[in-house]
């Protein structure tokens, strides 16, 4: 039984996350989507709403053997607790992967006991992110290219 790990902070989740979530289920006999509780960055939704849109999301586009929780602490700490085969990371462009090499770095020197696989982007959603996602709710534009419907509802919400 393999298990993959794929963490974030989710603010919202987007179809670039769900994309990288279906595919590590096809690798993977189970994926965990961790949504970090505690994060250096101000958070738009609280971390129940965060769980939530992710949850309905995974629905909403029917992909099987994937579970949502929420973690604190140390994700390589969450990582060997779950027992996990291996730590799931999109990349988008050059830019993720300076960030990732160095997490990726700090991960393997507290612990080697699984490994952190990384799945690149497709193109269409290289130059999406969470905080864009934001940005364009922010300024009330049309998010449903972006993310399904449920987290374009809940954006709408916020800013009305
Ligand atoms: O979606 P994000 O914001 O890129 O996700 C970042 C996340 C949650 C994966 C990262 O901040 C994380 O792993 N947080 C848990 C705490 C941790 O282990 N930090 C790394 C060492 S300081």
């Amino acid at each position: 039984m393999t298990l993959a790990i794929t963490p974030g902070t989710f603010d919202p989740i987007t179809y670039g996350h769900l994309d990288i979530i279906k595919r590590a289920t096809s690798i993977f006999d189970e994926v965990l989507v961790a949504v970090a509780i505690s994060t250096p960055k101000h958070t738009l939704f609280d971390i129940d709403k965060r769980v939530e849109l992710a949850k309905l999301s995974i629905e909403e586009l029917g992909i099987k053997n994937a579970r949502v929780v929420s973690f604190d602490g140390l994700l390589f700490e969450f990582a060997k607790e779950q027992n996990a085969t291996a730590i799931v990371k999109g990349l988008r462009a050059i830019t993720d992967f300076e960030y990732e090499f160095q997490m990726n770095a700090l991960n393997r020197q507290l612990d080697y006991t699984f490994e952190t696989t990384f799945i690149m982007s497709p193109p269409k959603y290289m130059y999406l992110s969470s905080s864009i996602v934001r940005e364009l709710a922010s300024l009330n534009a049309d998010t449903t290219k972006f993310v399904p419907p449920c987290v374009s509802e809940a954006l709408k919400k916020k800013f009305s």
